[in-house]
């Protein structure tokens, strides 16, 4: 691996503990405005010090991110479909290289498809992609799946999806928790990513399946709703730091959300400190 691609991949999976807390707002490409994220700026900006890479797209980063923000950006250049559309499925690359240099992106997202009607053009979207990001030292996660696909979140769909992520060369790759997810991760060569998918009815459940997927191998989280929908989405990212860098258990992860939660209520002459709770 070359050394440019072994250094953006440094950049979100930290060294320091060889895991990640990716925060995902990129719903919007398909979802609109969705819950919570009608404004992203200000969803966004109290989560930066806190996520170890921001999932988004183009508009949601030129428009909502601030230049100056210290956050490694991973560009989701897939989509062309809306939950109102005839099949989510159909995606197809709507943002080039050249876009995610000039935006100084830490990797590249797309989704794919396995097993439904545009399997095809998007695994072979995925290749190409990886084809060029190779050539610029651009790290591609590979996404498996949204809406429909969903319904196959077994172990087996995922590791099928998964396993053909990586073959076709994906340098990571985000799926879903799901039971058996340990073998998701065992027939997968490289770094795997787990999406929260809808809110939770608690922020327990939540840890848990931060917690379960690290233990289980994979190297953090790339989540969204399940934190900012969270009536606290700071105390809630870390609370999900302390599991993912700090392998703290849900309970004492429970206890950083609810200690955040204290602190974000008692006004304080000491500035607070991002990071606090996790390297
Ligand atoms: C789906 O492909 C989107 O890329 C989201 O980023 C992903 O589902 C993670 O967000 P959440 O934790 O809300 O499911």
């Amino acid at each position: 691996m070359d050394w440019g691609l072994k250094n953006r991949i440094a950049r979100m999976v930290k060294p320091s503990t060889g895991r990640s807390v990716m925060l995902a707002v990129d719903h919007g490409y398909f979802m609109g405005p969705t819950h919570r994220l009608e404004d992203p700026r200000s969803t966004i900006a109290p989560l930066l010090p806190y996520c170890d890479g921001l999932a988004l797209t183009r508009g949601i980063l030129r428009n909502c991110v601030p230049p100056e923000a210290d956050v490694p950006i991973i560009l989701r250049v897939s989509g062309g479909a809306s939950i109102v559309g005839k099949d989510l499925a159909n995606e197809d690359l709507t943002t080039s290289m050249q876009e995610a240099l000039r935006l100084n992106v830490s990797a590249v997202a797309l989704s794919i498809f396995v097993g439904s009607d545009y399997e095809h053009p998007s695994l072979v979207n995925l290749s190409r992609l990886v084809d060029e990001g190779e050539n610029y030292g651009m790290p591609v996660l590979a996404i498996t799946a949204v809406g429909k696909e969903l319904e196959k979140r077994d172990a087996r769909y995922l590791a099928l999806s998964s396993r053909i992520a990586a073959e076709l060369g994906a340098h990571m790759v985000k799926t879903y928790y799901c039971e058996g997810f340990h073998k998701v991760v065992e027939g997968c060569p490289v770094p795997i990513v787990v999406a929260g998918g809808p809110k939770f009815d608690t922020e327990k459940d939540a840890l848990q399946l931060a917690h379960d997927a690290v233990e289980l191998g994979a190297v953090g989280v790339d989540m969204g709703r399940n934190i900012w929908q969270s009536e606290h989405p700071v105390a809630m990212i870390q609370a999900i730091r302390a599991v993912v860098h700090d392998k703290a258990t849900v309970s004492e992860a429970m206890e950083v959300y609810r200690s955040a939660v204290s602190a974000s209520r008692v006004p304080s002459t000491s500035s607070s400190k991002p990071r606090s709770v996790s390297t």
